[in-house]
């Protein structure tokens, strides 16, 4: 029967059994999956492990921070930063079709991992090749993104469907037969912190996915504004364990009028997506304390220049999806 100690061990000797005395890096999104995909190899193969963290720009406020000090303070990690929000910008300049965004952010993930590669061999040219990628695929997002029997291709999850043809590594993905709760489980048997194991789900092609439109860098510090205030309000209120996850989105291309002290706007709508769900298969929309959503209405009209409205997602999963793209 199914045990974390199990599946633990299962996939540490399988890990070492295939890298050997080979290299692995590691992508780190400051998600729980990610970070339990690293914890488990890191326990296979030691130093042989090297995380990467993208900064791809499309992270939320103080992410990439939280990322630095969290993960490395809870294992003891080999990290290297990769500052890379100019690439993806620059990649992502003009589209606005949501399935090539997540192709491009996946492409460009790749050829940053191979850019890091590339340098971690050179500063150590001695050791062994660095020829494994671990990624932190759930289950769900195999079959979402086409990969199990019988299921239409939804989204291409950065880390499925978005992979290049000619991908230079082998996948080590020792949680692709795992539901996000057991996916916890193992994280917290393997000793991880609270704050990672509870994180709530946040997707690899960040506010990318969460733009409807193109994505700019002002489109994105704004959305990152409204984010930020909509995460300080919900945890305020007390409610992240009670929802899965909140996606803040901004509707790039709507404009609506609106009224600010005398004069007229024509502003940007942001939409609240609060979910609860029990593996992101299926979801049902969070009824929200009405005080909670007005104090983030409020908030984000009065703080967020360009926005002027503020929606409330009220549709589950099916037929919806949780992200917007
Ligand atoms: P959807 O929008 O498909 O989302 O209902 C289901 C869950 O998956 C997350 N999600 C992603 N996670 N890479 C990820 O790591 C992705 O490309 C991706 N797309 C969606 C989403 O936040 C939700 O928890």
């Amino acid at each position: 029967s199914w045990t974390t100690g199990s599946v633990i061990e299962e996939q540490v000797a399988e890990i070492r059994a295939r890298v050997g005395s080979s290299r692995a890096i590691c992508g780190l999104s400051g998600g729980v999956d990610s970070a339990v995909a690293a914890a488990l190899v890191q326990k296979a193969i030691g130093s042989q492990l090297t995380c990467v963290y993208v900064d791809h720009g499309l992270m939320r406020k103080g992410e990439t921070e939280q990322v630095e000090k969290d993960f490395v303070a809870a294992t003891g990690v080999q990290l290297k930063v990769v500052d890379a929000q100019e690439r993806f910008l620059a990649a992502l300049a003009g589209v606005s079709d949501p399935e090539q965004k997540r192709k491009i952010i996946g492409r460009e993930f790749i050829r940053v991992f191979e850019q890091a590669q590339a340098e971690i061999v050179a500063e150590a040219p001695g050791d062994h090749p660095v020829e494994f990628l671990v990624q932190g695929t759930l289950y769900p997002d195999v079959v979402e993104s086409g990969g199990g029997t019988g299921t239409a291709n939804i989204k291409s999850h950065h880390n499925v469907g978005g992979l290049p043809d000619d991908l230079e590594f082998q996948l080590v993905e020792p949680l692709r037969k795992l539901f996000k709760d057991e996916v916890r489980m193992v994280g917290a048997e393997l000793g991880l912190p609270d704050e990672i194991v509870h994180r709530q789900p946040f997707p690899g092609p960040g506010l990318g996915i969460r733009i409807v439109g193109e994505v700019t860098r002002e489109r994105l510090d704004l959305l990152r504004e409204a984010d930020a205030i909509a995460r300080e309000e919900l945890t305020a209120a007390g409610l992240d364990r009670e929802i899965w996850q909140c996606p803040v989105v901004l509707l790039a291309d709507v404009r609506s009028v609106g009224v600010q002290g005398d004069g007229r706007t024509y502003g940007h709508p942001i939409v609240l997506r609060p979910v609860s769900s029990e593996d992101a298969m299926t979801a049902d929309w969070s009824r929200l304390p009405y005080d909670t959503l007005a104090r983030i209405s409020t908030r984000i009209t009065n703080e967020v220049a360009e926005v002027n409205r503020v929606t409330l997602d009220i549709t589950s999963k099916p037929p919806g999806t949780i992200e917007w793209e």
